[in-house]
């Protein structure tokens, strides 16, 4: 339900005047989504198996909030979103101009444990994990924070694409390579140094966090050909 404190040109004023990513198109009231990519049909492949009535839900690298306020749409309670500075405010005005009850706090995930929070039903990791310090370290987290019988969705970039693009000394096919083999490169961009993860590497080490393979799904993400969906559901 919309908070009708904010009128048509206030939330446009809002959007003109507001520096914002433009990664997550956003819905708001009156029929204006704020200037971003599709994100939603991330969302919607990646949880149409799941049941998100009265569940507990945790975005981790949460932008502007998309994520939340879909799964808020789909039922979940408790709905909290982590990201960094100017992020968490857009997400958090998002949520008002929209009356959304989902939460956003300031939470860098390679300072923090997240685990500290508790644990959530559904945990949700949409293209973080290239950008971290402590990969590792983020998919242990996540493990932790997803509570017993609930299911932790990640959406990632794999060295394909992104690193055979950005890395000037590999080459696509060699690149390809890699990214059908459990392998975990480092690449850079002009923006950020990370590390791509193949399926396989994810997968692995999702069995070192106690997944069992029967229990992890994986898909392509509709992102790119680059770009990857796991489900993992906790026994
Ligand atoms: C590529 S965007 C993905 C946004 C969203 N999850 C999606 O897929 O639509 C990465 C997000 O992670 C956030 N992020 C990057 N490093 C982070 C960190 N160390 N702690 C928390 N959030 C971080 C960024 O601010 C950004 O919103």
């Amino acid at each position: 339900m919309a908070n009708f404190q904010w009128t048509e040109q206030s939330i446009r004023d809002y959007l003109a005047n507001t520096e914002m990513a433009k990664y997550q198109a956003v819905p708001l009231p009156f029929g204006i989504v704020s200037e971003g990519k599709d994100r939603g049909t991330s969302f919607a492949m990646s949880m149409a198996g799941l049941d998100l009535e009265g569940k507990t839900f945790l975005d981790v690298g949460s932008n502007h909030g998309l994520m939340c306020f879909l799964a808020e749409e789909r039922g979940a309670k408790d709905v909290l979103g982590l990201d960094r500075g100017r992020y968490v405010q857009v997400a958090t005005t998002f949520a008002d101009m929209r009356g959304s009850a989902a939460k956003f706090v300031d939470w860098d995930v390679d300072e923090k444990p997240i685990s500290v929070l508790g644990q959530f039903d559904i945990v949700a990791c949409y293209n973080l994990l290239h950008h971290v310090l402590y990969p590792f370290y983020l998919l242990g987290e996540l493990a932790k924070a997803t509570a017993p019988g609930g299911f932790l969705v990640l959406e990632y970039a794999t060295p394909t694409g992104r690193y055979a693009k950005h890395e000037e000394t590999i080459d696509e096919p060699f690149a390809r390579q890699m990214a059908a083999r459990p392998t975990i490169a480092v690449g850079w961009t002009d923006k950020i140094d990370g590390t791509y993860w193949s399926q396989s590497a994810v997968t692995r080490f999702m069995r070192l966090l106690g997944f069992k393979d029967e229990n992890i799904d994986r898909m392509q993400s509709p992102m790119a050909d680059y770009r990857k969906i796991m489900i993992c559901h906790k026994e």
